[in-house]
């Protein structure tokens, strides 16, 4: 029969893959919540719309990577491709806005699903650790949001990379620099990808990001967005840059950068990852300020700021420069029965063991000792338990420590005994 596979650009989690995945998480969960986020989780879902209007109806995330899907009641709804349009939505849906806490502080880690071309670190279905904080506009705040990110990356053991900043300016700035962008690329227009023609007098600033057109030799000589600042918006972003310079964050200003989204104003960044084996898909994670996008979509005159990171870029990149981040063995004991008429009484002793909270297992195919102890060294569990039936007979077990390779006859009332000298060897 033909079997039917994973689709392209998915994957499944295999055992070893989720114990590095748990090992992340938990790193994420920690500095968010130190860093006082709290978590939103929001439909996997959301009306189509919701994405157009919020990401922007000429990205290339709403023109060609969305799964967009007819309900049964003909409902256009899309799989998320990204977590800043859901939140918000969540965020005017629920008038947090109104909340005694501001600003609100969230974050969200779960699926996003972008129809791209698959390779080392893009997937069609990918992971996204974000934070968003919304109500507040300040520079602080920026700097907050960007060392929020860098500390998951300093906790994963992560050192090789490069912040990249730039600021998009506010809504004047942004007027004046479309109308200098429409000006130079319309003396090219023949030379642009058709996409960007269509581009060219409704969204410009995509010109710069576009993927087909991006080494093009008119690209190099686009005017530049810091040229058309108005004065508060560079004293804003000065403000933020003082800020990480103070705090010895080292940045790179890349007047280029210009993000993949719609909604993006003054502040942008990008962390990228310098390691070479990560593959050409290096941007750990992005984000920026957005002052227009909490209005368009129904909330207030209100500002937000966040980040999506790539947690499968993260994974790859500690693997790279962390791999004993991963280390970590799951079980402390395992509990070996060396004759079949003993494995009730093993079983008990691994019940017991369980109930005083240690990680533990038991040899169930009465394998040979060498066996039993092949399993160990595979994963490095560093206790072993020898039941025998003479230690049946005289309720006792033997207490193995494969790392210093000695081992004691206790008797079974010293059961309790074994947690201690686990956590006193930890
Ligand atoms: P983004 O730059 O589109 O921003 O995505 C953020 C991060 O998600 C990327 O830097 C990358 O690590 C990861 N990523 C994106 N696409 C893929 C893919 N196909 N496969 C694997 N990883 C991927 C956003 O999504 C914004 N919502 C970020 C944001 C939050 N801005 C403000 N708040």
């Amino acid at each position: 029969m033909e079997k039917i596979s994973k689709v392209r650009g998915t994957e499944d989690l295999l055992f070893e893959d989720t114990r590095k995945w748990h090992i992340i998480e938990k790193i994420i969960l920690d500095v968010a919540t130190k860093y006082n986020f709290q978590e939103l989780r929001t439909p996997i879902f959301e009306h189509t719309q919701l994405f157009v209007k919020g990401v922007g109806e000429t990205t290339d995330v709403v023109t060609k990577e969305m799964y967009t899907f007819d309900d049964k009641k003909g409902r256009s709804l899309t799989l998320r491709p990204e977590g800043t349009t859901g939140a918000i939505r969540a965020y005017i849906e629920h008038k947090m806005f109104g909340y005694d806490n501001q600003p609100v502080k969230l974050y969200y880690l779960g699926p996003m699903f972008r129809y791209e071309r698959p390779q080392k670190g893009r997937q069609r279905q990918f992971n996204q650790f974000g934070i968003e904080t919304l109500g507040i506009k300040s520079a602080q705040v920026d700097a907050e949001v960007i060392l929020t990110g860098l500390e998951v990356c300093q906790k994963l053991g992560l050192k090789n990379l490069k912040v990249l900043i730039n600021t998009l300016g506010d809504n004047e700035s942004r007027e004046n620099y479309r109308n200098a962008l429409i000006e130079y690329f319309k003396q090219y227009e023949s030379q642009l990808c058709s996409d960007c023609q269509k581009r060219l007098y409704k969204n410009p600033l995509r010109i710069l990001d576009c993927k087909v057109d991006h080494d093009k030799e008119i690209m190099k000589k686009a005017p530049l967005l810091k040229d058309y600042l108005s004065a508060e918006a560079d004293a804003y972003f000065n403000n933020v840059l003082d800020i990480l310079i103070n705090l010895e964050v080292e940045y790179e200003i890349d007047n280029r950068l210009v993000r993949g989204l719609d909604y993006y104003t003054d502040t942008i960044f990008e962390v990228v990852s310098l390691n070479k084996e990560s593959g050409a898909q290096s941007t750990l994670f992005g984000g920026g300020r957005y002052d227009g996008l909490i209005a368009s979509l129904g909330g207030p005159e209100v500002s937000g700021i966040g980040f999506g990171m790539g947690v499968e870029r993260m994974l790859i990149s500690a693997e790279i420069e962390n791999p004993s981040l991963f280390d970590e063995n799951y079980l402390d004991l395992f509990v070996m029965p060396l004759d079949s008429a003993v494995q009730n009484y093993s079983f008990k002793i691994l019940e017991q063991l369980r109930k005083m909270d240690i990680g533990c297992d038991m040899e169930y195919f009465n394998k040979s000792l060498k066996a039993m102890f092949k399993y160990c060294e595979r994963n490095k569990i560093r206790y072993a338990l020898l039941v025998g039936e003479q230690e049946q007979a005289n309720n006792t077990f033997i207490l193995k420590d494969l790392v210093n390779n000695t081992q004691e006859e206790l008797s079974i009332e010293l059961l309790s005994t074994v947690k201690e000298r686990i956590e006193n060897n930890a």
